[in-house]
């Protein structure tokens, strides 16, 4: 069912310009920008072509700082699904056999495109998903390096010859890519968590329907158009949205659909992969983490205080992995949370467009209320509350940034993704306990630790039962190294030359008679 579902005006007006004459003047003068830029579209995109959905039915976009209408898009569902699986099938002809030196040049340019309208992509990310402006454009850029290091791996997917046991046989592996692929992505990355599956996907030779986050699908839908403007011939890449079980479903359903890559939460997840069962399908799943961030006694406590902010408060708090429970041994413990709460009390919350800001708003009223429940769990059952802890003054989605201590890993917080700005403190005494807390978890996406010792540091990184491990460093990820997780966070990697292999196949070829 689409949420928000409106029926389109019968007189025509351009839908992007309709809406935009109600935003506040700030947005206003964004939106208009955007709407001149060429990428600001609101219909689907089905085998090369921008179409309404079928019924009409449209969709609102708002701004989470404002609850402004930023946009009305096409809520497609089925049908729009199914002709989007047959072209991107027809196009997989095709593109599938572009040369490998091809397929990356037009990455290469739709990396270049994205980074010449790096600003105004960001512009578009902060009206649509919160984040503030700075973080918005960092995301272009990161966004863009997955399609930037997806054009240089599309020339090095070598195959292998292996070395036969009988004289007259040769064997050798091809590689070749996995057909058509789902994409279904979140909307706290609007742009880089769909780099990060169609990169690769389109270097291997695959073609793709994206499905878009239903509160972010305008920085998608600027994406898909920058691809055409690159050269992506019509029918590679395919995007539609709206009604997300519809959406889902037919891709599940769909033998011509070879692959679901999904970001996003655990529970979607899992029925993605039940779904898939029934055609077989290959999957890749970047599921909910549950991040522990250890600090140990002999950390610097300056490196730890800036990897803990940098790992937690990134994007409002709203990452897969975000630092979702703080231990801090007994020696460091009272050092460590006054410093972080003198760090976490300077963070500036707004509009993610003024000056200086640099936590935006939570993505809606149910991620506020979540927030909220966790919350109150936790100091029902004990927690105190160090700073912050409630509504920000500036009303809607804005949250205080929030310190709470006296965790235990028995409360909900502990055990559920927070998704939101509260650093929560536990107090731990050994090295053994540290990891056994940090491992008591179903989740295993990302883990971090703070420490000096450099024995320490092995070992620690050894134990931890996560896909990802941040030693003395809150930020880790990057289009080089492998993201994913362990668990319940995941199936697969995506990013780096692993990603790639998720969108490939081996074929075993066996020549006899060769003697
Ligand atoms: C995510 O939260 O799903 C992605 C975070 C990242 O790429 O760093």
């Amino acid at each position: 069912m689409c949420v928000r579902v409106r029926v389109r005006p019968l007189i025509f007006v351009p839908v992007s310009f309709m809406i935009i004459m109600k935003l506040s003047t700030g947005a206003n003068d964004v939106a208009a920008r955007l709407n001149s830029s060429g990428f600001f579209r609101t219909q689907g995109l089905i085998g090369g072509k921008w179409v309404d959905a079928y019924a009409g039915k449209t969709i609102e976009v708002n701004n989470p700082a404002t609850g402004e209408v930023i946009a009305n898009v096409a809520c497609m569902g089925t049908r729009e699904t199914n002709d989007a699986i047959s072209s991107a099938y027809d196009a997989f002809k095709s593109w599938s056999k572009f040369t490998a030196a091809e397929r990356s040049k037009c990455l290469r340019k739709w990396y270049d495109l994205i980074m010449a309208n790096k600003e105004q992509l960001g512009e578009l990310i902060t009206l649509e998903q919160g984040k503030p402006l700075k973080e918005a454009i960092g995301e272009v850029s990161y966004g863009a390096s997955f399609l930037e290091f997806s054009a240089e791996e599309a020339k090095r997917v070598y195959g292998d010859i292996i070395p036969s046991p009988l004289a007259d046989r040769r064997l050798f592996v091809l590689k070749q890519p996995v057909g058509v692929v789902g994409a279904i992505t979140p909307w706290n990355f609007p742009l880089a968590m769909i780099t990060r599956k169609v990169g690769p996907a389109l270097a291997a030779g695959c073609t793709v329907v994206i499905k878009p986050s239903e509160f972010t699908p305008l920085t998608a839908l600027a994406a898909a158009e920058l691809a055409h403007q690159a050269g992506v011939p019509p029918g590679v890449v395919n995007v539609v949205m709206g009604n997300a079980p519809e959406i889902g479903d037919a891709l599940l359903a769909s033998t011509q659909v070879r692959k679901i890559t999904f970001t996003g939460s655990t529970a979607v997840g899992k029925k993605l992969m039940a779904g898939a069962a029934g055609t077989v399908k290959k999957v890749s799943l970047e599921l909910g983490g549950n991040a522990p961030c250890i600090i140990f006694d002999d950390a610097d406590i300056e490196v730890a205080i800036k990897g803990t902010l940098g790992s937690k408060f990134r994007n409002s708090g709203q990452t897969c992995v975000c630092a979702n429970r703080i231990l801090v041994q007994d020696g460091i413990y009272d050092k460590f949370a006054s410093a972080l709460a003198d760090a976490v009390k300077n963070l500036k919350v707004g509009d993610g467009f003024s000056e200086g800001v640099v936590q935006g708003p939570l993505i809606n009223e149910a991620a506020v209320q979540k927030v909220e429940t966790l919350l109150q769990d936790a100091v029902s059952k004990g927690a105190k509350v160090l700073l912050g802890g409630k509504r920000h003054d500036l009303g809607f989605t804005f949250y205080e940034p929030t310190i709470i201590s006296d965790i235990n890993n028995e409360m909900r917080i502990s055990r559920e993704e927070v998704f939101g700005p509260v650093a929560t403190l536990l107090r731990f005494k050994t090295e053994d306990e540290a990891i056994s807390i940090a491992n008591d978890t179903n989740a295993g996406l990302a883990a971090y630790f703070f420490s000096s010792n450099v024995q320490r540091t092995w070992r620690v990184a050894e134990a931890l039962e996560y896909g990802i491990v941040g030693v003395n460093e809150g930020l880790v990820s990057t289009e080089v190294a492998p993201f994913g997780g362990v668990k319940q966070s995941g199936l697969g990697r995506e990013g780096s030359k692993y990603g790639m292999d998720e969108f490939l196949e081996m074929k075993y070829v066996c020549m006899g008679n060769m003697s």
